[in-house]
């Protein structure tokens, strides 16, 4: 059985296919990130009219290998959440591929998509666990039972981890998006060089807030003539890389041990920071935890997670129907009910 899957959520025009396994067999995926470089964040209205460009492109490409449409047994696209001009040019066109060929639709969320990057691998890891999906636009924790079963244990209650990166990096004109180069400039600076705050630093409940981190990271900036220079930029990269390293690290690994579960999957954007993966590595082996570190290239966005993802739900016997919509905001999971 071979999958098809389609990502268009934000500024990565991506298709891949999966056959069994899940297994990759090809993914592409075509970056927008010179077009919306100049302007320091994605424009939505520029990224869908490239969407709309490089689609057709894209999804042969994806397919050649397979012998071209004939050999896909299903479509699987995102359909939320993400940016609505740019998850439609996904869908329509999964819909029509779909359509034409008589095969299965799947409409993935795109955070269950970022936490099926982990179905790609030799190994897969074992339920229960606790999943991390960090990236620009979420900062989540959830309880995965199994496939497919999330409960949501805490979240961001302002910025995302992703975008505190992005908006320091951006101050300090770094480049979009701005993680990667934090994390670049990171490897030679000292993380214990300047203090910045935690925020929420408690293990009493998993939620997140990193806008005081962003102010504290801004603010230092500009005290320091809005410019920083030479080995003052790697310390000061090194030391917003560990704040939100450690903090992230620290909920992910308590947020285990009160489930009681053995393991930590990572996801998203956030998760190929190499100090986030250093960190989560080295607090679980010392909890005798285990944890899972999809490739980097199947952390940011890509479509090889979700057709994963839709190879899983076809295979569960599962399809979604034709008249299915995008959606702009599309919560996984539930609050899990606060202990008695
Ligand atoms: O998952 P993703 O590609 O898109 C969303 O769904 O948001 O995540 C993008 C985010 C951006 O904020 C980017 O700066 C961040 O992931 N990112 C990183 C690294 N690589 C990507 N942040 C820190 N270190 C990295 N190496
Ligand atoms: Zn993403």
């Amino acid at each position: 059985m071979k999958v098809l899957g389609i990502e268009t959520s934000c500024d990565e025009t991506a298709a891949a296919v999966v056959e069994d396994g899940p297994k990759i067999v090809t993914n592409i995926i075509h970056s927008q990130v010179k077009t919306h470089a100049k302007f320091g964040g994605v424009v939505p209205e520029i990224a869908s009219r490239e969407h709309i460009h490089k689609i057709v492109e894209v999804v042969e490409k994806a397919v050649e290998p397979v012998g071209g449409m004939d050999g896909i047994d299903g479509v699987a696209v995102t359909t939320g959440p993400g940016l609505v001009g740019c998850l439609l040019v996904g869908t329509q066109v999964a819909k029509g591929i779909a359509m034409a060929r008589q095969v299965p639709l799947m409409g993935i969320n795109h955070l269950e998509g970022h936490i099926s990057a982990a179905l790609l691998a030799e190994k897969v890891p074992d339920y229960p666990h606790v999943a991390l999906v960090v990236s620009g636009g979420h900062t989540h924790l959830y309880h995965v039972k199994s496939f497919g079963s999330y409960t949501l244990m805490g979240g961001t209650r302002d910025d995302a981890a992703g975008e505190a990166f992005d908006k320091v990096a951006k101050v300090l004109g770094l480049g979009y998006p701005g993680g990667v180069h934090v994390d670049r400039l990171a490897q030679d600076g000292d993380p214990k060089a300047i203090a910045l705050p935690r925020g929420m630093n408690t293990t009493k409940h998993f939620d997140f807030s990193f806008s005081g981190l962003k102010t504290a990271g801004v603010t230092y900036i500009r005290e320091h003539g809005g410019e920083l220079k030479g080995q003052q930029l790697n310390d000061f990269c090194a030391s917003l890389q560990e704040a939100i390293a450690d903090i992230l690290t620290k909920k992910a690994v308590a947020a285990a041990k009160s489930v009681g579960v053995k393991g930590i999957v990572l996801a998203g954007g956030v998760a190929a920071n190499s100090r986030v993966r250093a960190l989560t590595e080295e607090r679980c082996s010392r909890r005798g935890m285990w944890s899972f570190l999809p490739p980097r290239v199947l952390c940011t966005d890509n479509a090889a997670m979700i057709a994963a993802a839709g190879w899983t739900r076809l295979q569960n016997g599962e399809s979604t129907p034709w008249t299915t919509e995008v959606r702009s905001r599309w919560p996984l999971g539930e609050l899990e009910a606060p202990a008695a």
